[in-house]
């Protein structure tokens, strides 16, 4: 794939919307760093995400809004939550909210919690994209994974290039760190990622920083699931792939890209069928497979 790294301006903001609406990622900068963003609602776009960043395992993505009445249609906003984000949208603060039912978000955005990160980003480049696409968009640091936050367009394009289609080049950001994360899901509230704003709230350890993708947090189905399964017993749900048939499948034509967007949608049906166990087919372990049979080894364990 050639990727082309393209001045910020009212042209490339309108080749981005095209190239989002149309379900590819595309590297934007924000006021902390690059990020590389996909629709949020649209699940096999932001299983490009990861197929193009390498990760080998499903963390939950920050969705980035327009504004403040945008991200209340997405989470549950606290009072408490509410006054932190009109002191601070837009800007490098992330909230993480109760999801609502309604949201429209995919789950594999939110890696299949009941929660969601979300943030108002101040850079113009990301606010006019999301004017452009008029939707939410999910992104991540803009690099592939293992390697450090860009904060540079020439830094996407050193481990993205070749991967994605396009990298809005805006300069050096403004702030070079992630933003702060603050849970606000009840209870006091708390810091999972420490960054430019500086917030009083209970230091939590499972912040992502020690153990990226590890989180206890992280959804699990509440069964039994056994790996590598290639028929099911009859007190199974049996989730397929490829040539492996199944109550439902990963992907019927053995297509990662599909089964990365569907997975933590069929372990939700999965573990609410009334089958007592769940059974899942194979997956090959290349691409987007390793961050696939990172989540199903965590489900299995
Ligand atoms: O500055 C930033 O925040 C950049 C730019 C691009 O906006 N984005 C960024 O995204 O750093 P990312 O995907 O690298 O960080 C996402 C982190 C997760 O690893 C997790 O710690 C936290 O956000 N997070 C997101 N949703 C969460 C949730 N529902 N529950 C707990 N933590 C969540
Ligand atoms: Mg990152």
């Amino acid at each position: 794939m050639e990727t082309h790294v393209l001045p910020f301006n009212r042209h490339t903001i309108g080749n981005a919307a095209q190239l989002i609406i149309a379900g590819q990622p595309v590297a934007i900068p924000t006021e902390t760093v690059y990020g590389l963003a996909a629709d949020a609602t649209n699940p096999k776009a932001v299983a490009r995400i990861y197929e193009a960043k390498g990760r080998p395992s499903f963390n939950p993505l920050i969705v980035h809004v327009p504004d403040l009445t945008a991200a209340e249609r997405i989470g549950v906003f606290s009072d408490e939550a509410r006054a932190l984000a009109q002191a601070h949208w837009p800007g490098p603060l992330t909230l993480v909210v109760p999801l609502r039912e309604d949201s429209g978000i995919a789950s594999i955005v939110t890696a299949g919690l009941p929660t969601v990160g979300i943030r108002v980003p101040a850079h113009p480049a990301m606010q006019a994209v999301l004017a452009a696409v008029e939707g939410p968009l999910a992104a991540p640091s803009a690099n592939a994974s293992g390697s450090i936050s860009p904060t540079r367009a020439e830094h996407v394009f050193k481990t993205l290039g070749g991967k994605i289609s396009l990298i809005i080049d805006g300069g050096p950001t403004e702030r070079g760190i992630e933003s702060t994360i603050i849970a606000a899901t009840g209870g006091p509230l708390r810091l999972l990622r420490p960054g430019p704003i500086h917030i009083e709230a209970e230091a939590d350890s499972s912040a992502e920083i020690e153990a990226p993708g590890q989180m206890a947090s992280h959804y699990a189905p509440s069964k039994p699931l056994r790996l590598n399964a290639t028929h099911a017993a009859p007190e199974e749900f049996m989730v397929g792939f490829g040539g492996v048939p199944g109550d439902d499948s990963l992907s019927p034509s053995g297509d990662l890209v599909e089964a990365a967007a569907r997975l933590f949608d069929l372990l939700h049906s999965a573990d609410a069928s009334p089958k007592e166990r769940i059974a899942v087919a194979a997956v090959p372990n290349d691409g987007l497979g390793a961050a696939i049979n990172d989540r199903l080894r965590r489900a299995a364990a």
